[in-house]
């Protein structure tokens, strides 16, 4: 069979989404997929950058990933985004990249894909499931396929959260517990992916 496509699709400011999107494709990869890594274009004025030098040096350091596009979601057969926690919802970055789809969703091109995402907030209890439940409303009116963490992997008991990977940026970067989650959301990610892709292919 055709090894899964999947795109991990993020913004990140300061570097704490990227570390999980990072997870990710270690987790996709090792499951065989095909992976794309793509950040959403910066929107925010050079002046809101520049007046957080983590914000800037993050930009810099990431300026090698090339921007999420149209083709990405069309070459996918599986999408995981990630963003972080912005006032309980996703960052408008990302935001803005998924407001230019809606060509490719009157075309039926985003539906029946697998659908996925993980989050950071700086507190716990500071808005991450409802970040990704905002997510998946669009995940629904795309006709997309959500395939959530739930608890089935023991880290989901640690990292504790069933609706996607989530990190409190607050304690620090990303730990192992975070990451595994991460690698382990891909994987099952591609798993059920894959399971479909042969089933339609047969
Ligand atoms: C405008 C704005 C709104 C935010 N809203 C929240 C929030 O509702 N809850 C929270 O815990 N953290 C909030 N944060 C903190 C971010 O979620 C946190 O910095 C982010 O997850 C770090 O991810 P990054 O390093 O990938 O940018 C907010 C940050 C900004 C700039």
């Amino acid at each position: 069979m055709e090894p899964v496509n999947v795109a991990i699709i993020y913004y990140s400011a300061t570097g704490t989404v990227h570390a999980l999107a990072q997870a990710a494709v270690e987790g996709a990869v090792k499951a065989g997929a095909h992976v794309r890594l793509r950040k959403v274009a910066e929107t925010a004025p050079p002046e809101a950058i520049s007046a957080r030098p983590e914000w800037a040096r993050h930009l810099q350091d990431t300026a090698d990933v090339a921007e999420a596009g149209h083709d990405d979601l069309d070459w996918a057969d599986a999408v995981l985004f990630g963003t972080p926690t912005r006032f309980g919802n996703p960052a408008s970055q990302l935001r803005t990249f998924i407001d230019t789809t809606g060509g490719l969703w009157y075309q039926g091109r985003l539906a029946d894909k697998v659908y996925s995402a993980f989050t950071a907030s700086n507190t716990a209890h500071g808005g991450q499931e409802s970040t990704l439940l905002a997510l998946g409303n669009t995940f629904y009116h795309w006709g997309g396929i959500i395939v959530p963490p739930g608890y089935t992997d023991p880290v989901q008991f640690q990292s504790g959260n069933p609706y996607g990977t989530s990190h409190v940026a607050g304690d620090g970067p990303p730990g192992e517990v975070a990451l595994r989650a991460a690698r382990h959301q891909a994987r099952r990610v591609v798993e059920a992916a894959g399971a479909l892709k042969a089933g339609r292919a047969a």
